[in-house]
């Protein structure tokens, strides 16, 4: 059975591929490599040693949505992971952010109703829980976002619950990831950002690496153990293999499910470059600075929810979530770069 798989050249959705192939869907990506390299799916196809169906076209363009789900009657249902994901660019760019994510998921779920392919899977976060005081998240905590990223998938939340309210024969399943990291086991395809990392463990393997001086830890006078910021890092493989059960779900079940994707534990800014430092045998120096405008202090998941209904659970632990994102790094200091 075919999925297709938007966004699926960048970091969470080639590794989905492998999960999708490994479970015996057939995925179909469109991506308009804005923020990723068909490096990566030539990557994959190495892995699996399958072909992959690739169109390069923006989700936004309504005539060629409509092309590939008329050339590919056989498309059940859909990952939507295409979007623009940085917070401080979102913050200078909004329309830039409001238009493509919104209407990306505007125009794919228009031509999903046309073709009578009524499941979907969508790429939210937990950002969407804004600035909520309590941990852990569960998801029935109140929502609320602070930037026009996390406005973007709150919004796209709600357009999708009254698609399901408009029509209940839809599956929707709303995934909010916690922090993906790591890599796939091979060191082949892994997170490739432009220019100098927002997010920590990038930066951290980038230093490592010999790219950037030393780790900035933004504040450490938080309300955690060390001070430092907490977070659920949840590796890679473990988030793709949540997309597989999402779908299992979205084929048996009708509804609109928002569901967490995490751990359920919290790491520390420190913690995480300490088993950086142990997995990598390298040693990674870093500076305390002011806490970062906009974080805030813990972060971390109930996950309960993703293992009563899907039947799924995070697996790898941090320090195997650092091996992975080394071995990457180690072996593509420059990315999908040569
Ligand atoms: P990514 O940038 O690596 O992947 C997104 C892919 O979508 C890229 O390949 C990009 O080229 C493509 N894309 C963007 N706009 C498009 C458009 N209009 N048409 C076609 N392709 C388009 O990001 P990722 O880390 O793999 O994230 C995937 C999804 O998960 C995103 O929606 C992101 O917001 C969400 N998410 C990511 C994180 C994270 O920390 N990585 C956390 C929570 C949610
Ligand atoms: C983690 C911790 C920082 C960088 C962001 C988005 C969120 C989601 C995931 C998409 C925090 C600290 C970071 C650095 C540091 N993305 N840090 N030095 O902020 O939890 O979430 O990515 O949906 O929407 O907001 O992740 O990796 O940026 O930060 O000290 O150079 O590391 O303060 O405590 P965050 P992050």
């Amino acid at each position: 059975m075919s999925v297709l798989v938007t966004g699926g050249a960048g970091f969470i959705g080639s590794h989905t591929l492998i999960s999708l192939i490994n479970a015996g869907y057939e995925p179909i990506v469109v991506d308009n490599l804005c923020n990723s390299k068909k490096t990566s799916l030539q990557r994959v196809e190495a892995i699996v040693g399958k072909t992959i169906k690739f169109y390069e076209n923006d989700v936004c363009d309504a005539a060629a949505m409509d092309k590939i789900f008329e050339e590919n009657k056989d498309i059940d249902c859909v990952i939507h992971f295409a979007g623009l994901k940085a917070v401080g660019e979102s913050v200078a760019m909004p329309i830039e952010y409001y238009n493509n994510n919104i209407l990306s998921t505007l125009v794919l779920c228009n031509a999903m109703r046309k073709h009578n392919v009524k499941k979907i899977v969508f790429s939210s976060s937990a950002t969407v829980y804004g600035a909520a005081t309590e941990v852990p998240l569960t998801e029935d905590m109140p929502t609320g976002a602070t930037n026009p990223y996390g406005k973007t998938k709150l919004f796209i939340e709600h357009i999708l619950s009254d698609i399901f309210v408009s029509d209940n024969d839809w599956s929707i399943v709303l995934l909010r990831y916690f922090n993906p990291i790591g890599a796939h086991e091979s060191g082949t395809i892994g997170e490739d950002p432009k220019g100098i990392p927002n997010n920590l463990m990038p930066y951290i393997a980038q230093v490592a690496v010999g790219k950037l001086e030393k780790l900035h830890v933004f504040g450490d006078d938080y309300d955690t153990p060390d001070g430092t910021g907490v977070r659920d890092y949840i590796h890679v493989v473990d988030l793709a293999e949540g997309h597989v059960k999402a779908i299992d779900w979205a084929l048996k079940n009708k509804g609109c499910e928002a569901i967490n994707l995490g751990t359920g534990n919290g790491v520390s800014v420190l913690e995480l470059k300490n088993a950086f430092e142990a997995a990598s045998g390298v040693t990674v120096p870093f500076v305390i600075d002011p806490r970062r405008p906009g974080d805030l202090g813990e972060v971390y998941a109930d996950a309960s929810k993703a293992k009563n209904m899907l039947g799924w659970e995070a697996k790898f632990d941090v320090k195997r979530m650092c091996e992975d994102s080394w071995r990457w790094q180690k072996n593509n200091p420059n990315g999908y770069d040569e």
